[in-house]
Formats: C-alpha cells, sequence, structure tokens
C-alpha cells in the first residue's frame, strides 16, 4: 500500500512545547518500595526527564522509602538506572546535581517509629532546601501495603500538613475484584481527601493515548462520523511478546484480564468512546469516561476468550510456555490471554461491537485501536481483481499506541490505468517523522501532573469501581468454570484459535499487526 507522510516544521513543534511548560511549587516526591524495578527503571529516568526538560523547581528533592539498608548506595544506584533505563549518557549535563536531590530513608512500612522520623527528614528538607512542606507519596509497593502505609501517613500528620499541601500517587493493581477496589477507596478516602489522590495508570501517560482524545476532538472532520451510523465495529489489541518477565507469582494471582484490560485497556476505549467532555478538567474528563464505562453492557461469558501460552519461538528465539515459568504452578489456570467482545448501550454506539484482546508471548508486541468504516451504500465500481486489490476494502483509521506510533487512514484509491480498479492506500501520520523521537516513558507527565495538582490524567474513584463492576462477573464465572485445556496457543502465535472464532462468528476479523 502507498502511504503519504505528514511533514511538521520543528521550529513550530518547540514553539508549541515551550507554551506548555508548567513547572511545579518546590516539593519532595517520596517514594515508598524505593528499591524496587519501578524506581529505578521509570520513575527516576521519568523525574530526570522533567529537570532536563526545566520542568522541576529549583526547590526538589526525591527520597526513597525502603526496607532494605542502603544509604548512600541508593542515589548511586539511581543514577545507574537513569543512564541505563533513561537513555542518558554518564556525565550529561544536569545529572550529578540532579542525583545529589536524592536521599534515601530506611524503615519497615509498619513501624511508627520510622514514619516519625520521615516525618523529621522531611521537615529538615523544607528548613535546609526551601521544599516548603509539600509532599507527593509515591507507593510504588505491593497493594497489600497500600492501605497500611496510608493509615500511618495520617496518623503521622503527614496527610493534611498545616503548611504545603499532601498528595498521595497509588500504582495498579487497584483492588483485585469490585469488593477489594471500594474497600480500597474506602480506605484511602479515610484519610486522603478525593482531590489528593492520584491513581495511576502509566497508559494515560503515553503521548499516543493522550492523542487520542486530540485527534477526536481538535479536528472537525473525525467526530460527525464517530458513532454508529458509520462506524462498523472497533477493535483494541494489547499484544506483548514478552513472558511474566519473572514476575511468576503476581501474575499467577493476576492474569490477563486484571493486569492489563479492567485498566490500561479501558482507558483506551474511554478515550475512543467517550462524548467530548466540556473543558479538559479533572472532572469533566473523568466524568465522561465513567459515563461510557457504566454504558457497557454486563458481558456475555460465551463473548469471552481465555489463552495461555505454551512453549514457541518469539522473535527466532525458543521461549518455554506459562507453566514452566519460575513460580508459577505446573497446573496453573491463569490467562495470559484474554479476548472479549463488548458492547456499548448508548445512543452513539448502540450496535457496534467493541472487540479486546490483550496477551503476552504474542507474535509481536504492538498495541493498536483499529476503527472499521462500514462500506459505501452502493459499490460503483467494478471489484478489482488484481494482487492486493482483490476487495474493495472499508476505510480504517488505525492508532498505533506503540512500538510504531501514528495514525493512519486506509481509504479506496484510483489504480492508475484503462479501467477503474480501486486499491486500499493509506494516509499515515507517523510521530517519529512529524516530532522526532522522545524518550518520554509516560511517567514523565503524570508525575509532573500530580505534582501540579492535576488529576485529569488519573483515575476517578467511580471510574476504578465502574471497570471492576464490568470484570468482576467474568472473573468469577471464570474461576467457576471447569479447567481449561492450558496451553492453548503457542509463543510467537496470534493466541488460541476461540480468539479468531469470536470475531469469524460475526463475519469479521482481527486486522493483521
Ligand atoms: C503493566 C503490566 O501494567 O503494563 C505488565 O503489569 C505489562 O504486565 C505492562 O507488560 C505493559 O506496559 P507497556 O507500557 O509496555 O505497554
Amino acid at each position: 500500500m502507498a502511504a503519504a507522510a505528514i511533514n511538521i516544521a520543528p521550529e513550530d513543534v518547540v514553539q508549541a512545547s515551550q507554551q506548555n511548560e508548567r513547572v511545579p511549587e518546590p516539593g519532595v516526591v517520596v517514594i515508598f518500595g524505593a528499591s524496587g524495578d519501578l524506581t529505578k527503571r521509570k520513575l527516576l529516568p521519568a523525574l530526570f526527564h522533567l529537570e532536563q526538560a526545566g520542568l522541576l523547581p529549583e526547590q526538589f528533592r526525591v527520597v526513597g522509602v525502603a526496607r532494605r539498608d542502603l544509604g548512600a548506595e541508593f542515589a548511586k544506584d539511581m543514577k545507574r538506572g537513569i543512564i541505563e533505563f533513561g537513555g542518558v549518557k554518564d556525565g550529561a549535563n544536569k545529572l550529578d546535581r540532579f542525583v545529589g536531590k536524592v536521599g534515601y530513608h530506611q524503615m519497615n512500612f509498619d513501624d511508627d517509629e520510622g514514619y516519625a522520623q520521615l516525618k523529621a527528614l522531611l521537615e529538615g528538607y523544607d528548613r535546609d532546601y526551601g521544599t516548603r512542606g509539600n509532599r507527593l507519596f509515591y507507593l510504588a509497593v505491593a497493594p497489600e501495603y497500600f492501605a497500611d502505609i496510608i493509615h500511618r501517613l495520617g496518623n503521622h500528620g503527614m496527610a493534611h500538613p498545616e503548611i504545603g499541601t499532601a498528595r498521595v500517587i497509588i500504582e495498579k493493581p487497584f483492588g483485585h475484584d469490585l469488593e477489594s477496589a471500594r474497600a480500597l477507596n474506602d480506605d484511602v478516602n479515610k484519610v486522603f481527601d478525593e482531590q489528593q489522590i492520584f491513581r495511576i495508570d502509566h497508559y494515560l501517560g503515553k503521548e499516543t493515548v493522550q492523542n487520542i482524545l486530540v485527534f477526536r476532538f481538535a479536528n472537525g472532520i473525525f467526530e460527525p462520523v464517530w458513532n454508529r451510523n458509520y462506524i462498523d465495529h472497533v477493535q483494541i489489541t494489547a499484544a506483548e511478546s514478552i513472558g511474566i518477565e519473572g514476575r511468576g507469582p503476581f501474575y499467577e494471582k493476576a492474569g490477563a484480564l486484571r493486569d492489563v484490560v479492567q485498566n490500561h485497556m479501558m482507558e483506551l476505549l474511554s478515550f475512543v468512546c467517550m462524548e467530548p467532555p466540556v473543558s479538559f478538567h479533572a472532572d469533566a474528563v473523568r466524568y465522561e469516561k465513567v459515563k461510557v464505562w457504566r454504558a457497557i453492557k454486563p458481558i456475555d461469558i460465551r463473548d469471552t476468550v481465555r489463552g495461555q501460552y505454551g512453549p514457541g519461538v518469539v522473535d527466532g528465539v525458543e521461549a518455554s510456555g506459562y507453566r514452566e515459568e519460575d513460580r508459577v504452578n505446573p497446573d496453573s489456570q491463569t490467562e495470559t490471554f484474554t479476548a472479549l467482545k463488548l458492547e456499548i448501550e448508548n445512543w452513539r454506539w448502540a450496535g457496534v461491537p467493541i472487540y479486546l484482546r490483550a496477551g503476552k508471548r504474542l507474535h509481536k508486541r504492538a498495541t493498536e485501536i483499529m476503527i472499521e468504516f462500514k462500506q459505501p451504500p452502493t459499490l460503483l465500481f467494478n471489484r478489482a481483481n488484481r494482487g492486493a486489490c482483490k476487495d474493495i476494502q472499508p476505510n480504517l483509521i488505525t492508532m498505533r499506541i506503540q512500538p510504531d506510533e501514528g495514525i493512519s487512514l486506509r481509504f479506496g484509491a484510483k489504480v492508475p490505468g484503462p479501467d477503474m480498479t480501486v486499491c486500499p492506500v493509506n494516509m499515515d501520520f507517523n510521530y517519529a517523522t512529524a516530532f522526532g523521537t522522545s524518550s518520554a516513558n509516560g511517567y514523565e507527565r503524570l508525575l509532573l501532573d500530580a505534582m501540579l495538582g492535576d488529576a485529569t490524567l488519573f483515575a476517578h474513584r467511580d471510574g476504578v469501581e465502574a471497570t471492576w463492576s464490568l470484570y468482576t462477573p467474568v472473573l468469577e464465572a471464570w474461576a467457576n468454570s471447569k479447567p481449561l485445556a492450558f496451553p492453548n496457543y503457542a509463543s510467537g502465535s496470534w493466541g488460541p484459535k476461540e480468539a479468531t472464532d469470536l470475531l469469524l462468528r460475526d463475519g469479521r476479523q482481527w486486522k493483521k499487526l
């Protein structure tokens, strides 16, 4: 297919980004669970990128909190993380100065004495470094610690400080079903007000995800056709070629539905399907998202597919099956793949199926949203019979969330020649070509927004409960059904045959990625 690139002048990009600079108040980011991978691979590199971009205040500190006795080693380890995972060169401008602002506090999360010392440490920062009582607590710990840490922060007067503001970022998973999510929300809301709470989903930090809203609501031409009159169906795929990466105990309890569908994929769905919000402010955006989730029909269990990978070959390398992974039950019934059909019962979407699929150890890594439009009412032109142009194809908008970020529009074009042969071609927008590459990992934007107190790109309690309401009955039905003959797809494939059948049944196919 032919592709037409769209080019943007680099000076326009620089100008646009300069206008958007937002620098938070002085403050401290306090990371609980700082010895874990997330801090080193994502959070510290993201904070350093903000520093490089001039988006952090001068009076800024980071303090890592964890049980291990790391002391000054912590800052050195974080420096290595920034270099390795942040694509930063050793000796980069501002790097040592930034690392000099990184401190460490050793404590057990259930030790009150440790909280008292932490409070004293932060007050010392206020005096010595001018951080003015502003704290952003980041809970990068296992979910069983969330409620207790929050409770103790409250008891030690750190949730509602006399001077400055306190905010808390809570990592996923936010609950493992509706009941546990409600209980956690209740626990957190006893200590922090809703506007202090930032439930993070790193998908919302991705440029391409935010761009879904820009595509729909900053352009006049798409919105009029963005409904059941013109759209045939929607497909959302989140395919990963990696396996569970040593996270056996976590994944055994989670599975694909809890790990990525209830959160990341539902965020994607909400941006594709929500009504235009009245403004781009937290409450307005989150209100529209919840409306869409609540409009989804209870899922018919026959519209769900589960899969688990067996051995196979991914990218030319032999891969073992899920049941052979470290600390995984050799008879595990945990799904590493799921496909679902959803229906949104509202004026815009009634009758337009939304198909979701997500899985590990699939053929390749690709997260994409595909909107397939209805065919024109009559086909004027002869069906072509040349090579790729066999059938007249429906229009498609494909949003490539990652890794090849961009958007393409497929339409039919006349093949040069004496007859009216129609062939599909693509108009293609590619992020890297248009704007240059970006090292952003999604966390930059979200950390910055949380420091600024802007919750637009964070989950609200109502939203979390709405998505769990939808999926809890599915999880219960799966748990009560008879064991499946797992593994049912080979590593390196596109998942189990049942996923293909889910669409075939409706006369459709998954788009080739
Ligand atoms: C995480 C999941 O939330 O998202 C992982 O726990 C998954 O299992 C990851 O691999 C995918 O994120 P990304 O940004 O690589 O698409």
